[in-house]
């Protein structure tokens, strides 16, 4: 057991944590100064001021906080960062006029990675992840989601599943790591259909791998030019019949129902949302499943971003994730995407705060953290200011 002291405020997301992270105002925050926080590996014991710490947690361990801020830990529920290669040169090509999907039909996209990643070998794809995980772990961020998805072939993928299995035992307890299995992802050339792709490599490497106990859950790319909806539809049902949970791609590119349809299958989120449209945000306002919006992917490839207000305002439970990947958004820092993105999504400080913590763990179907109360569990980040504004303020 141990006793963290002095420090100058403790986010506890008291408020929002009790309305299940929807319809949030300022006054959710549940800000304490001068707090104390009382835990055992399990579970946090005690949250308050100082001045009030029951006798029976005064002699226990301290840690002296020297007054810096604690919140609820940084959870980044969308990441792509096992991959091999860069594709900086896309960037440039984009600031020269070229669009994300043209770049992506001229060969480069998902399947230049895949030919980069294919190239590398499983050491160095495990060894460069390491060092991005690391770099995340810095930001602030304890709980960090991969996908697999750039082998797009059964032992490439199988390798990357296996590796993000490998990161997760070597990182745990101190960052922890959701394994997102996601070879469909992309329509490797020598298919003819994503149906024929799901049939020959996704389905085969699911039911190899679910029993093995390493995916947490399964993503799918639905967009035009990669799986369309009956796709979609035939991999939730599949994963239903192992027991898996599902996550989506959803309206990237165009409104073409993936919200409604990770609505109708429960899935753990649906992230992107860009062009979501009022069936969709009614469907995600009434369900369970996260609206994870990506908005450094907007930023990235200077696309419009989603429509987060009408979300927010249908009561939505919103998450911001980085997306950070080699192609449609390389900024890996969520702390820093989500600050500049909260005045334009015109979010309020809690929304902000829920986003960044308690609803990207929901979007993992962790329901055990992302609140500073008593009897969750007791993953939180430290942060060298004096007020949590601070931590948004400062670049
Ligand atoms: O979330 N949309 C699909 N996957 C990534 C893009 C990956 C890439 O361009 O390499 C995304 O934006
Ligand atoms: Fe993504």
């Amino acid at each position: 057991m141990k006793c963290l002291t002095n420090c100058s405020q403790i986010l506890t997301l008291k408020g929002a944590w009790k309305k299940d992270g929807r319809n949030l105002t300022p006054d959710d925050l549940g800000i304490i100064e001068d707090a104390s926080l009382v835990c055992d590996h399990e579970k946090i014991l005690w949250v308050g001021a100082s001045c009030e710490l029951p006798s029976e947690y005064k002699k226990v361990e301290t840690l002296d906080m020297q007054g810096q801020v604690i919140t609820p830990e940084l959870v980044d529920s969308h990441t792509h960062l096992v991959f091999g290669g860069n594709r900086a040169s896309e960037y440039a090509m984009r600031l020269n006029g070229a669009d994300y999907q043209e770049i992506a039909k001229a060969g480069g996209g998902i399947l230049s990675t895949m030919k980069a990643t294919n190239e590398a070998s499983k050491e160095e794809l495990f060894e460069t992840a390491c060092d991005r995980i690391e770099r995340l772990y810095s930001y602030g961020i304890g709980t960090i989601e991969i996908k697999s998805g750039y082998g797009l072939n059964i032992d490439k993928e199988r390798e990357l599943t296996l590796i993000i299995d490998k990161l997760k035992k070597k990182f745990s307890p101190r960052v922890q790591i959701f394994n997102t299995f996601m070879p469909a992802h992309a329509i490797p050339k020598n298919f003819q259909s994503g149906a024929q792709y799901l049939e020959q490599v996704v389905y085969p490497l699911l039911n190899e791998l679910a029993p093995l106990g390493v995916i947490d859950a399964v993503d799918i790319f639905h967009e035009e030019g990669y799986f369309g909806f009956d796709d979609t539809k035939k991999l939730f049902l599949e994963c239903r019949k192992l027991g898996l949970k599902v996550k989506i791609h959803a309206d990237e590119f165009g409104d073409n129902g993936g919200a409604e349809l990770a609505c109708e299958f429960d899935a753990l989120s649906a992230d992107h949302l860009l062009c979501t449209g009022k069936k969709g945000i009614e469907a995600l306002s009434k369900s369970p499943t996260v609206s994870t919006l990506l908005p450094g992917t907007g930023f990235f490839l200077g696309k419009p971003q989603a429509n987060a207000r009408a979300l927010l305002d249908a009561g939505a439970k919103v998450a911001i994730g980085s997306d950070y990947n080699p192609g449609s958004c390389h900024w890996d820092n969520l702390l820093k995407i989500a600050s500049i993105s909260a005045p334009q999504y015109r979010m309020n400080q809690c929304e902000l705060w829920a986003a960044i913590t308690m609803n990207a763990a929901s979007a993992l179907g962790f329901r055990n953290q992302g609140a500073l109360i008593e009897g969750l569990t007791p993953r939180f980040s430290r942060f060298n200011y004096s007020s949590i504004d601070e931590i948004t303020y400062h670049w």
